[in-house]
C-alpha cells in the first residue's frame, strides 16, 4: 500500500541549501512528503541545478515577464495546482507575495527565515542581531500569513552568537539548523494536514 504523503511545491530564488536539505529528507522512504515541482522567479538561480540533479520537475516563472505582483502571482498559483502540490514550500524566494496569493492557501503555506520571529523579520537579520549584542541568534519557520515574516510558527531553532562573529559566520552557524528545522517542521505539518 502506497504510504499517503503532502506534496511539496517548493519556490525558490537563489542558492537552494533548503531545497536541497528537503530534497534529502525526500529521500528516506518514511519521510512524509514528496517534492511534486521547484519553482524559481530566475532562471539564473543556482538551486534549479539541485532539482534538475535530483530529476525533479522544475518551471521559471520570470516576475520580470508579469506587469504587476498580482499578475505574477496567480501565475505562479497555476503552476502550482498544475503539479498537484498540496503544501507550498518558501525557501528563499525573494518575492513580496500578495495577500491574494496568500489567501489562497491557507494553512498550507510555510516559510522559513533566518531569526528567531518575531525579532528580526525582513533582511539582514543578521547583522542587526550582532549590532544589538544578541547573545542567541537562530531560524524560524512558521507559516505564511499575508503580513511578511509573520504567522504561527511551527519550529524554531537556536544557535549561540560567538566572539568575533561576522553576519558570515552567524550566517553559516543558523543556516545549518534551518536544514533540520525544515524537515522537521514539513513532518509537523504534514501530521496535521495528513489526519
Ligand atoms: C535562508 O537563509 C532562508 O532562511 C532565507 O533565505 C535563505 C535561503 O537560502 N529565507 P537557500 O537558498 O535555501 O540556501
Amino acid at each position: 500500500m502506497g504510504v499517503n504523503k503532502l506534496k511539496l511545491a517548493v519556490l525558490i530564488s537563489g542558492r537552494g541549501s533548503n531545497l536541497k536539505a528537503l530534497m534529502d529528507a525526500c529521500a528516506d522512504e518514511a519521510f512524509p512528503a514528496k517534492i511534486a515541482l521547484v519553482l524559481s522567479n530566475r532562471a539564473e538561480a543556482e538551486g534549479l541545478k539541485f532539482a534538475l540533479a535530483g530529476e525533479l520537475p522544475t518551471v521559471v516563472v520570470n516576475h520580470k515577464d508579469f506587469p504587476d505582483r498580482l499578475s505574477f502571482d496567480m501565475a505562479v498559483h497555476a503552476e502550482i495546482v498544475k503539479s498537484g502540490a498540496n503544501l507550498v514550500v518558501l525557501a528563499g524566494f525573494m518575492r513580496i507575495l500578495t495577500p491574494e496569493f496568500v489567501n489562497l492557501w491557507p494553512g498550507r503555506m510555510i516559510n522559513i527565515h533566518p531569526s528567531l520571529l518575531p525579532d528580526y523579520k525582513g533582511l539582514d537579520t543578521h547583522a542587526r542581531a550582532l549590532a544589538d549584542g544578541q547573545s542567541e541568534a537562530g531560524c524560524t519557520v512558521h507559516y505564511v500569513v499575508p503580513e511578511m515574516d509573520s504567522g504561527p510558527i511551527i519550529v524554531q531553532k537556536r544557535v549561540p552568537v560567538l566572539p568575533g562573529d561576522t553576519p558570515d559566520t552567524l550566517g553559516e552557524r543558523v543556516l545549518e539548523q534551518e536544514h533540520a528545522a525544515y524537515p522537521e517542521a514539513v513532518r509537523i505539518v504534514a501530521r496535521s494536514l495528513l489526519k
